[in-house]
Parts: C-alpha cells; sequence; structure tokens
C-alpha cells in the first residue's frame, strides 16, 4: 500500500493533491483546520489540527502517524503544503503578532510534521519521501511579502537539512515550487491595497493574462513527476520543469 500525508487539504492544492491520490489508490491522511467534502472513502483520515498553534501538532499527530505506520505501508510521502500568504505588509507597518503567526504556519509547522515525520516513517518505510511546497518568493523579495518569502526561504533549507542528514538510499527531500495556481491564495494577493502590497498590480496580471493553472492540473503533474517518479534528494523542482 502506498500512502500520503497532505496538510491543508481544505481547499487549493492541497485538496487537489489528496483527491488525486485517493483516486489512484494511495491511502491519504490529511492535515488541516478542516478538510474539503470531497474527500472521503475508506482510503482517507482527516486529523483536525491548526498548524498555527505548533506546540499542540505532535500531540494531534502522534496516534494517526502510529496507526498508518503499523499499516506497514510500502510508501509514504509527506507533502508540506499548508501555508497562508498573509500577512502583508511592508516592513515598519508589521506587528510582532503578524510576524508570528505567518511563521508559524508556513515554517515552524512544516518543520514540526517532517520532524515527526521522520521519526515515524523514515526509518521504517521502505521509500519515504518529503515535499515541502515552497515558492518563488522564496528567492525573489516580493514588496510586502517579506515574512511570506522569509518562512519559504527558512522552508527551502528545511529541505536541504533533511538531504544533508538522511543518506538512505529509500529517503528523499524535495523542495517544489509549484508556479502560480489559481486558488484562493492568489485571490488574496490580487485583492490587497498597493499600500501594503506595492506589486499587488503583478498578482491582478498572472490573473487577466490567464496565466493561472487551475490546481487539478498542477496536481497532476506533480504528483506523477515528484511523487510517483524517482527525484534527486535535496533538489529545488520548478513547475516549469515538470
Ligand atoms: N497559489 C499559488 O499561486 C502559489 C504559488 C506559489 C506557492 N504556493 C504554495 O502552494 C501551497 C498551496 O497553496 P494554495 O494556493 O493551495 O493556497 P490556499 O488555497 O490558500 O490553501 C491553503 C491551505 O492551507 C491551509 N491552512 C492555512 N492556514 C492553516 C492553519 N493554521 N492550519 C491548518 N491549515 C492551514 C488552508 O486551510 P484553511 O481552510 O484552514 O485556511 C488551505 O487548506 C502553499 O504552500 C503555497 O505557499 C501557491
Amino acid at each position: 500500500m502506498h500512502s500520503a500525508i497532505v496538510t491543508g487539504v481544505s481547499r487549493g492544492l492541497g485538496e487537489a493533491l489528496a483527491r488525486l491520490l485517493l483516486g489512484r489508490g494511495f491511502r491519504v491522511v490529511g492535515i488541516g483546520r478542516s478538510s474539503s467534502p470531497q474527500l472521503a472513502g475508506s482510503g482517507y483520515r482527516f486529523v483536525a489540527c491548526d498548524l498555527a498553534d505548533v506546540a499542540a501538532i505532535d500531540a494531534a499527530l502522534d496516534g494517526p502517524f502510529a496507526d498508518l505506520a503499523a499499516a506497514k505501508p510500502e510508501s509514504v510521502c509527506l507533502i508540506n503544503n499548508a501555508a497562508v500568504a498573509g500577512p502583508v505588509g511592508v516592513l515598519a507597518h508589521l506587528g510582532a503578532a503578524d510576524v508570528e503567526a505567518s511563521l508559524a504556519v508556513n515554517l515552524a509547522a512544516p518543520i514540526v510534521v517532517a520532524n515527526r515525520f521522520c521519526s515515524a516513517f523514515a526509518d521504517h518505510v521502505p521509500r519515504s519521501r518529503v515535499i515541502n511546497v515552497s515558492s518563488g518568493a522564496a528567492q525573489s523579495a516580493i514588496p510586502g511579502g517579506a515574512l511570506y518569502s522569509i518562512a519559504k526561504a527558512g522552508l527551502e533549507m528545511l529541505t536541504r537539512a533533511l538531504a544533508a542528514e538522511r543518506t538512505a538510499p529509500g529517503f528523499r527531500a524535495i523542495t517544489l515550487r509549484p508556479g502560480i495556481i489559481d486558488t484562493q491564495m492568489q485571490t488574496f494577493m490580487r485583492s490587497q491595497s498597493s499600500e501594503r502590497l506595492p506589486n499587488v498590480a503583478m498578482f491582478q496580471d498572472f490573473h487577466a493574462s490567464g496565466r493561472l493553472v487551475p490546481a487539478d492540473v498542477a496536481a497532476a503533474r506533480i504528483v506523477d513527476r515528484l511523487v510517483l517518479a524517482d527525484v534527486e534528494h535535496g533538489r529545488t523542482y520548478s513547475y516549469a520543469e515538470l
């Protein structure tokens, strides 16, 4: 049995990935504050967990991870997908709570989940894989989007740290920069004021010029190229090359 753990399954890319994987016969554990009604069936288990509450994550995951490990899957793939684009705002206008909230969901939570994943699966399952969903913003600073960029840059280092620490042939850690996908995250970005997000026109143009990729289309490529096929340990993959 092949299995996957996906964070952020209420909508967007995470929902599309979980739905596709279930359709391909994977056992899927979805983690988030709520689950899409489209995700159901005997192969699906939803774990309610607010990833902003970092200290509570371990307790929420212990039982479900132990149950999945006990089913002795041939492979298990963690997709650290959940994220928040906000709060946006240029430095000098951010609050300490904004900083804390953004880094909790976008950086601290994926580290905690990956840490738990490694202890539960990496040494016990023939093939295990971590896919950290990052963004081009990890490399290019977008005015007003500093918190998101900083967190994604840190998330990419999580991939590299995993690759440096874990060299067993059955384990892979990779980063995905998924391109621009037609989800609520893009809606949120293009509806910001230019005071908070000076480059808001770029996000409006992504939409107006029809450049957004449907989440189902992106998910199919990601599953075929990064979940099912072999990948290079530690590497960053961009959607354009999938
Ligand atoms: N869309 C793009 O163009 C784009 C571009 C580059 C990278 N990405 C990356 O792709 C991934 C998927 O993004 P998306 O576009 O699908 O975004 P989205 O539609 O906004 O979905 C984000 C998901 O994360 C979950 N989430 C947010 N805060 C959470 C929390 N505190 N606890 C648990 N779950 C939480 C959301 O659940 P709730 O319903 O609970 O909020 C939702 O399921 C993210 O890592 C994003 O950074 C997206």
